[in-house]
């Protein structure tokens, strides 16, 4: 189907939306995303995925160009113009186009913001048996994870080496031998019953979904521990989770070609899936 984008002000049709080379965003990476999904045609969490995107536009002193309402009211009207119940939103901030090449930015540059909408598919029932295949490798990224940046190049080259070594994906160990996160995803991991996932700061993205989970866990009485994890507890998990706007939460069934648990998606997971279904059905009528 033709899809219809949103690009500085206008709505129009995706093959016809075109930004200058010089946009900050093309040459430098310069600007900030936000991924938000989209349940039963209603925006889901948008006030934290708001606070998000001024908390990134701040770190890199672009400022945002819109207010929250004028955000809802651009992001529902490119939901409207689309069949899907559910689907996932990209908006992009970028600092705007410079004609000369200065890696410090011009003042008063108009920001170029850009968003569309794709479907958003249900997780495939062979990973709800199965889960997925992840390895441990090295987490590339900068120091300032906590910063939806645009500038995804560590992320693509980690999926990638993901990928040659016959996994799905990824989970980042930090220089100080933590673990961090997935490549476009945060981790959970489940030890007797009880949820860990490593402490919001610089070394991840402070992610929706992981809030969420986190608010269902205290919900329902599942203990959960902000603190920091050690390779050695991600290969003693009884189960281990990668979560994000697009998915969910993954149930990983495999790490570094060895079995996690029991092999298979775990009770827990199963049981916060349920909840989450729930949590997402409780936004249909507001
Ligand atoms: N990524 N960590 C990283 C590095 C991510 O890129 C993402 C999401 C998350 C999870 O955040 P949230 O729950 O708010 O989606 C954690 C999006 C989906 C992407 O880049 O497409």
């Amino acid at each position: 189907m033709k899809q219809t984008v949103y690009l500085n002000g206008l709505f129009c049709p995706m093959e016809q939306a075109s930004i200058s080379p010089q946009d900050r965003g093309f040459l430098f990476g310069d600007g900030i995303y936000e991924v938000i999904p989209v349940f039963n045609r209603k925006l889901f969490k948008f006030d934290a995925h708001f606070d998000r995107l001024n908390n990134g536009l701040d770190a890199v002193s672009i400022r945002n160009p819109h207010t929250a309402e004028e955000w809802k009211s651009l992001l529902n009207q490119l939901i409207e113009r689309h069949p899907w119940d559910n689907q996932f939103i990209y908006l992009q901030v970028s600092r705007g186009v410079q004609m000369i090449r200065d890696h410090m930015p011009a003042d008063n540059l108009t920001p170029t913001v850009y968003a569309y909408t794709n479907p958003l598919k249900p997780v495939s029932d062979k990973i709800i048996q199965q889960g997925i295949k992840v390895v441990t490798l090295e987490d590339i990224r900068w120091l300032r994870c906590d910063v939806k940046a645009i500038t995804l190049l560590p992320n693509v080259m980690m999926k990638i080496a993901a990928k040659n070594q016959g996994a799905d994906d990824a989970i980042l160990v930090g220089r100080d031998g933590l673990i961090s996160e997935g490549t476009a995803s945060n981790l959970f991991i489940v030890k007797q019953g009880e949820l860990f996932t490593p402490p919001t700061s610089h070394k991840i993205l402070p992610g929706i979904t992981r809030l969420v989970i986190e608010n269902i866990a205290r919900q329902h009485n599942i203990t959960i521990h902000d603190q920091e994890l050690s390779q050695n507890d991600l290969e003693q998990a009884d189960e281990i989770w990668l979560t994000s706007s697009t998915k969910d939460a993954l149930p990983v069934c495999t790490l570094n070609d060895k079995p996690v648990g029991s092999g298979k998606p775990g009770p827990i997971w199963l049981k916060v899936k349920d909840y989450f279904e729930t949590t997402k059905l409780a936004i249909i009528d507001k």
